[in-house]
């Protein structure tokens, strides 16, 4: 079985407040998706980046060197769109081999929940890290509140694991169909096939605020 990874790094990240694309935002003078592409180049050798249109040549420089075939793309419009043109730089893998779909804003996501979710795509069509919440959790905010019960709720995180003919078709049908996710596994799960879950890692929160990087900065940073 091959394996290779996606990445998505095209948002603009402007919830950050830094005038350059989050994913090239440094922690210890390393981008954010060179951090994520290193961790996922201990487990695979081919990885694709989909990138800010205008912002290419900046990610190609700051992959460079990286331990993998790293190709870089411009994305989409939206997260799902820049998935769907990453899997379409794989077209050369068959259905049985495997993907790893994952977020730049989550770099930090240990190379043991890799292990994880790829042990659990032997006997499932995908695999989802989930992190157990902390937070009581409601619904209809602004409107008819309902309290969800915590104890059956979790959070999903990325890399997402995937058998690629099943990311492929789901992603296929779900653009006819009009379908639209915050993630991938979703879609598969939405078109019938069989999904796993395993346990995530507060490592693999995913930087959206200022503070998040600046929690990050704290851990990651060696000066
Ligand atoms: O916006 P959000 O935080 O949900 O984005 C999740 C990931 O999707 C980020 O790594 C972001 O760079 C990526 N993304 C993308 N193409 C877009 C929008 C977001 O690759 N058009």
């Amino acid at each position: 079985m091959n394996l290779a990874a996606v990445i998505t790094a095209a948002g603009s990240g402007s919830r950050l407040g830094r005038d350059l694309p989050k994913a090239l935002v440094p922690i210890d003078g390393v981008s954010l998706v060179r951090w994520a592409a290193s961790y996922l180049a201990s487990v695979t050798d081919r990885i694709v980046v989909t990138a800010p249109a205008d912002a290419i040549d900046d990610f190609v420089a700051a992959l460079d060197g990286v331990a993998a075939r790293v190709s870089v793309v411009p994305g989409g419009s939206s997260r799902q769109d820049s998935v769907a043109v990453g899997l379409a730089e794989l077209a050369d893998l068959s259905d049985d081999d495997a993907v790893l779909v994952h977020d730049a804003a989550r770099p930090f996501m240990p190379v043991a929940v890799f292990g994880r979710l790829l042990e659990a795509i032997e006997h499932h069509d995908a695999a989802i890290p989930v992190l157990a919440v902390v937070d009581t959790i409601v619904s209809g905010v602004g409107g008819e509140v309902e309290y969800l019960d915590r104890d059956r709720l979790g959070a999903v995180q990325t890399p997402q694991a995937f058998r690629i003919g099943a990311v492929r078709d789901a992603h296929k049908r779900a653009a006819a169909d009009g379908i639209v996710a915050t993630d991938d596994a979703s879609l598969v799960l939405h078109y019938g096939y069989r999904l796993a879950t395993v346990e995530g890692d507060p490592l693999g929160r995913k930087i959206t605020y200022p503070e998040d990087l600046e929690a990050f900065e704290r851990r990651f940073s060696s000066r």
